[in-house]
């Protein structure tokens, strides 16, 4: 069974490579084909974090797991912002884009600090026992909520949700 944290680095691995399929793509069909599946998965994957690895990286992380955790939700926050945004515009139009790369920029940035702070973190502190319960609880997530069935993607005040996972 694959580790929580292999499987997140896959799904980061595809919104990059989601977003660079975006410079390629003409037009608003070929715009919307690209965007409507990655942002989706953009919402889904942040809320599969906040279910299943930040609470667990609060309470076993080491002493700056509380502060990461906070950036965390704080990000998503800002990348779910974004992905409602560019909801509101049609594809390839000025506020559409703009929605995008705001959503891109704070995604990429994200990414690395998730990688380099949260996931490492992780690593090193939760045993492999855990870290392969949650992959197994990942995969059973995003099973449970196809095409994010029955999520709402409301973004979270960091400090209370640090708080009340600890
Ligand atoms: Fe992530
Ligand atoms: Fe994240």
């Amino acid at each position: 069974m694959d580790d929580i944290t292999a499987l997140i680095l896959d799904d980061h691995a595809a919104f990059r490579r989601g977003f660079a399929r975006l410079d390629d793509a003409r037009g608003e069909t070929d715009l919307r084909a690209v965007w409507d599946p990655l942002s989706l998965h953009l919402d889904i994957h942040a809320e599969a974090e906040e279910s299943i690895l930040y609470p667990y990286l609060v309470r076993h992380g080491d002493a700056s797991a509380g502060e990461e955790t906070d950036d965390a939700i704080g990000d998503h926050n800002k990348i779910r912002d974004a992905i409602a945004e560019s909801r509101r515009h049609v594809p390839g139009t000025d506020g559409w884009w703009a929605a995008v790369w705001s959503a891109r920029r704070e995604n990429s940035e994200h990414l690395a600090e998730e990688e380099d702070g949260a996931l490492a973190d992780f690593r090193r502190n939760a045993s492999r026992e855990l870290r392969a319960e949650l992959g197994a609880r990942w995969l059973t997530f995003y099973g449970e909520h196809p095409g994010g069935r029955d999520l709402t993607f409301q973004d979270k005040d960091p400090q209370a949700y640090v708080r009340e996972h600890r």
